[in-house]
């Protein structure tokens, strides 16, 4: 078991990739305390994956969640090896409609939510020499169209990350980053909305499916976030079936 004792706090953990990595986690060992808009599913998750997994119910959006997550981790586990900063909302719109509340959605959601997380724990991670795992989007790296609001908080995520491995590297602390494509709720009902669109993302990607949450992105986070990847920091990693791959 990977990640045997340590204890991780995850973002947008009832949905979606962040489901598939509180269900890892605690599989592989962890104690997590996973938190979420999401009431039902956040407590539903719960009572499937028992002692390990703790539910808090917050907005990540408003400012004091930080310092709340933080301690509600503490108070339950005692200590904070991983952070996740998984949960991320945004709108799509053409770049010259690209209004202001939705660049707030987006950085207010992804880019402030991930920065005051890292600063809200980072005395913890210090102590344990922890890790950080946060998400991107090849969207922010490719530009794709309609995505403006969205790309600008991925890629701040992204500058950011790479800050903080290079400050934090001599306190133990490692910083890394997944940019993940996986077949989730949303995606899933994209797919079956849009198919001919969907078939045309598919094709793009080298090994031809969208990734499974579980099996092929929960496990490249747990990787990142446990002792073997101690050699391993400030990197984004593409789980995306090799559809954009680093130079
Ligand atoms: N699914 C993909 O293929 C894909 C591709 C590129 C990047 N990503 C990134 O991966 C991460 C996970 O994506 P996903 O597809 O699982 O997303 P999702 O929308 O399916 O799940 C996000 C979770 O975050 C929660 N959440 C949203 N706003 C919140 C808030 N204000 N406070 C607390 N919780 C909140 C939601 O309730 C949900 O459970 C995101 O950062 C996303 O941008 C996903």
């Amino acid at each position: 078991m990977k990640l045997q004792g340590k204890t991780a706090i995850v973002t947008g953990g009832a949905g979606g990739i962040g489901r598939a990595i509180t269900t890892v986690f605690v599989q592989q060992g962890a104690d997590v305390l996973f938190v979420d808009i999401d009431r039902e599913r956040g407590e539903s998750l719960e009572q499937e994956l028992g002692s390990h997994a703790r539910f808090l119910r917050i907005d990540i959006s408003e400012q004091t969640s930080a310092a709340v997550i933080r301690d509600a981790a503490l108070s339950a586990f005692g200590s904070i090896d991983i952070l996740v900063n998984n949960a991320h909302a945004s709108r799509q719109a053409a770049f010259v409609e690209t209004t202001s509340e939705m660049f707030d959605l987006s950085f207010n959601t992804g880019f402030y939510p991930t920065v005051h997380l890292m600063q809200a724990c980072y005395e913890q991670l210090r102590a344990s020499k922890g890790s950080v795992v946060n998400f991107a989007s090849g969207s922010g790296l490719e530009g794709m169209p309609r995505q403006t609001s969205y790309a600008a908080a991925k890629e701040a995520i992204r500058g950011v990350s790479r800050v903080a491995a290079n400050e934090w590297a001599p306190d133990g602390i490692r910083v890394n980053v997944v940019c993940p494509f996986a077949a989730t709720e949303g995606v899933s009902a994209w797919q079956a909305q849009h198919p001919e669109q969907a078939a045309q993302a598919v094709a793009k990607v080298p090994l031809r499916r969208i990734g499974n949450p579980e099996t092929d992105i929960a496990p490249v986070v747990a990787f990142l976030a446990s002792e073997e990847a101690r050699y391993i920091t400030g990197q984004t990693v593409m789980a995306d079936g090799g559809m954009i791959q680093l130079h």
